[in-house]
């Protein structure tokens, strides 16, 4: 699995050429972007980029990849960024990492985001990986209830759950938020559910990202397939 994900991620960064401003990604698959661009970047190629996280943040600062922020540039070339389910349309859930506010704030100031996976990540319908939903702790109560009733206009519903970290304590985002994980099972309508969510003042962002990616590059057993939105 892993060797697939650093396929696509190569495959990504074939795409990239000297003097381009980078969106990076965030993930185990994004890891791998940023891992070799670093070979690129000691091999004398010039790039900077802008990372979607703070863990992406060291991991470019170790591989000598050059930062700057979206204040110091006026746009983003390329972002090369995972995602934890792709469907036909090239919408995505993101989130899985907990990156999703940065992740999208980046990706939406690319002139092309290009997403890197598997193909494990390839779904017919978006929905079997929990939709991220990262929230303000203050009033959670009111947006859950919020947020439920999103879901039931938009005609899904499932458990929600406050995402906690590895000790056991509540997980916080590098903006200092809560994700609350929702078991939907199958999203008909993304684009819909995108809009209902946005709309709640308690939600900062969710996972749902529509019309974002331009291309995904998925790695399978077979080869490597480049879809173009
Ligand atoms: C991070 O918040 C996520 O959006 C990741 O991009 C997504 O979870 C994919 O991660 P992997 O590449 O580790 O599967």
């Amino acid at each position: 699995m892993d060797q697939l994900k650093r396929q696509a991620a190569a495959r990504a960064l074939e795409e990239v050429r000297d003097g381009m401003q980078l969106g990076l990604g965030t993930g185990s698959t994004a890891k791998h972007f940023v891992e070799l661009l670093g070979e690129r970047v000691a091999a004398g190629l010039k790039v900077i980029g802008v990372p979607t996280s703070e863990a992406t943040r060291a991991d470019a600062e170790r591989c000598g990849v050059k930062l700057t922020t979206l204040d110091e540039v006026d746009h983003l070339d390329i972002t090369v960024d995972g995602a934890d389910e792709i469907d036909p349309e090239l919408n995505l859930i993101k989130g899985g990492g907990g990156a999703l506010l940065r992740e999208k704030i980046v990706a939406a100031a690319s002139d092309r985001m290009i997403v890197i996976a598997d193909d494990s990540k390839w779904v017919p319908t978006l929905g079997k990986f929990p939709l991220p939903v990262e929230v303000i702790p203050f009033g959670l109560g009111a947006t859950r209830r919020a947020i439920e009733k999103a879901f039931a206009d938009c005609g899904v519903s499932g458990q929600m759950a406050v995402r906690k970290a590895k000790d056991g304590h509540v997980f916080v985002t590098d903006g200092g938020h809560w994700i609350v994980d929702a078991q939907l099972g199958r999203i008909a309508d993304p684009a819909s559910l995108a809009k209902a969510l946005s709309a709640i003042p308690g939600v900062v962002e969710h996972g749902l990202f529509i019309g974002l990616a331009s291309s995904a590059v998925l790695a399978g057993g077979e080869g490597i397939r480049v879809i173009e939105r």
